[in-house]
C-alpha cells in the first residue's frame, strides 16, 4: 500500500463533511435568505443527489487515504430520509473512529435515540441565540426556539458517547448580547458551547469585517464572568480554542477562523450532495465525483482521483482573506457545502 498523501502545504487528510441534504427548513439570512431561496429556487432532484452506496463507497475509499472523521451535515441533514440507515452503514467503515452530525436541531428529539443506537458518535447543534423571538427571525421566521431546546435536551439523553456540542455564529449587534445567556444556560451540562465568528462563506450573506465579533473580546467578557483558562489543543489543528471553566463547570470554545485562521492544520475536504469534492469552505471549483460514480469507475481508479485532488491541494482561504480586500471570486454556498 502506497503512503498517505499530503496536500503542497504537507497537510494530511483526516477529516470527510459530507452534506447528504442541500434543502433546509429554515432561511438563515447570512446562509439561506428567503429572498434567494424562496418558493422558486429549483434545489436539487432526487436523482442528482449521491445515494447511500455512493457515499458509503466514496467515504470506504478515503478512508484509504486517511480519513477518520466524517461529518454529516446539509442543508439540513435530517431532512434527508432514513438518514439513520446512512450512518448504521458509515459506523461499520473500517478506520472511520469520530461519526459526527451537524443539525439545527429542529427533528432531533425525534431522531436522537435512533441516532445513536445506529451509532453515531456525536451532534452538532447549530443555535445562535435563547431569545425565542430573535431566535425565529434568525431562522428566517421557520424555526421555533424550544424545538430545538427538546433536540439537545433529547441528545442528551441518548447520550451520544462522543458527547454533544453547539456552534453559535455571533454577528456584531445581531446576537452578541446573548452569549452570556448561553454560557450560563450550558455551563456544567456538559454540552459544550462552541462561538464562531461570522464569516465570509458564499456570496449571499452581506459580510463585512465590522459584523465580527472577535473571540477575544467574547473570552473577556465572559472570563469577567466565570473564569477560565484556555487548554491546549487535543490535535494539530484543532478548529476550536477550548477554555476550562476555573470551578469545574465544564469548557466552551472559540472559532476564530476571522482572526485567527486554522488553515495550517486543515485536514478537512468536503463532499457536496451532488457529488462534488471540495478542498476548501471557501472553493471556488470541485471536482465532480458523481460522474466517476456513476460511469463504472473502478474502486482504484476513484481512489486515485481522490489522492491527486488531495495532492495537488493548496488552500488557505482564511489566511488569504485579507488579500482579496472583500473582492474574492464568486464561492460555493454554505447550505450546499455545510459549514
Ligand atoms: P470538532 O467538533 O472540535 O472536532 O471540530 P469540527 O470542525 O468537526 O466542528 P464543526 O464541524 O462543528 O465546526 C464548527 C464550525 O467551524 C463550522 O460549522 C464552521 O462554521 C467552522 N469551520 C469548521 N471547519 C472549518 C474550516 O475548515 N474552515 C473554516 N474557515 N471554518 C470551519
Ligand atoms: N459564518 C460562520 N458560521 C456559519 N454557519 C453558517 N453560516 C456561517 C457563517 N457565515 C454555521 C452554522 C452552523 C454551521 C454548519 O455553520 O451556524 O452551525
Ligand atoms: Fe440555517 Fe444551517 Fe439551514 Fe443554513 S443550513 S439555513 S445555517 S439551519
Ligand atoms: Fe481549511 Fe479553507 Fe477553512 Fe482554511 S479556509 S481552514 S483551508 S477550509
Amino acid at each position: 500500500r502506497t503512503a498517505l498523501p499530503v496536500d503542497q502545504l504537507g497537510r494530511p487528510l483526516h477529516d470527510l463533511r459530507i452534506s447528504v441534504m442541500d434543502r433546509c427548513n429554515f432561511r438563515c439570512p447570512y446562509c439561506m435568505p428567503e429572498s434567494t431561496y424562496g418558493e422558486h429556487f429549483t434545489f436539487l432532484r432526487n436523482d442528482e443527489r449521491l445515494s447511500f452506496d455512493e457515499m458509503e463507497r466514496l467515504c470506504r475509499l478515503a478512508a484509504t487515504l486517511g480519513v477518520s472523521k466524517l461529518r454529516l451535515t446539509g442543508g439540513e441533514p435530517l431532512l434527508r430520509p432514513h438518514l439513520t440507515d446512512l450512518v448504521a452503514r458509515l459506523r461499520r467503515l473500517e478506520g472511520i473512529n469520530d461519526l459526527a452530525l451537524t443539525t439545527n436541531g429542529v427533528l432531533l428529539a425525534r431522531h436522537a435515540s435512533e441516532l445513536r443506537d445506529a451509532g453515531l458518535d456525536r451532534v452538532t447543534v447549530s443555535l445562535d441565540t435563547l431569545d425565542p423571538a430573535l431566535f425565529h427571525r434568525m431562522s428566517g421566521n421557520r424555526g421555533a426556539l424550544d424545538d430545538v431546546l427538546a433536540g439537545i435536551e433529547a441528545a442528551q439523553a441518548a447520550g451520544f458517547p462522543h458527547g454533544v456540542k453547539l456552534n453559535t455564529v455571533v454577528q456584531r449587534g445581531v446576537n452578541e448580547h446573548t452569549v452570556i445567556d448561553l454560557v450560563e444556560r450550558f455551563r456544567g451540562s456538559g454540552v459544550v458551547v462552541r462561538f464562531i465568528e461570522y464569516m465570509d462563506v458564499g456570496n449571499r450573506n452581506d459580510w463585512r469585517p465590522a459584523a465580527v465579533v472577535p473571540s477575544a473580546e467574547l473570552v473577556e467578557r465572559i472570563h469577567a464572568q466565570w473564569p477560565m483558562r484556555a487548554l491546549p489543543p487535543k490535535y494539530a489543528g484543532e478548529v476550536a480554542t477550548r477554555y476550562r471553566f476555573e470551578d469545574g463547570a465544564g469548557e466552551i470554545g472559540m472559532i476564530s477562523s476571522i482572526s485567527q485562521p486554522f488553515c495550517g492544520g486543515c485536514s478537512r475536504a468536503r463532499l457536496s450532495s451532488e457529488g462534488m469534492l471540495y478542498t476548501c469552505l471557501f472553493a471556488t471549483r470541485g471536482t465532480d465525483l458523481r460522474h466517476s460514480l456513476r460511469d463504472g469507475t473502478s474502486d482504484q481508479a476513484l481512489t486515485e482521483l481522490l489522492r491527486d485532488v488531495w495532492l495537488r491541494r493548496r488552500d488557505r482561504y482564511s489566511e488569504e482573506r485579507a488579500e482579496h480586500h472583500g473582492k474574492a471570486p464568486r464561492k460555493i454556498e454554505m447550505h450546499y457545502i455545510g459549514g
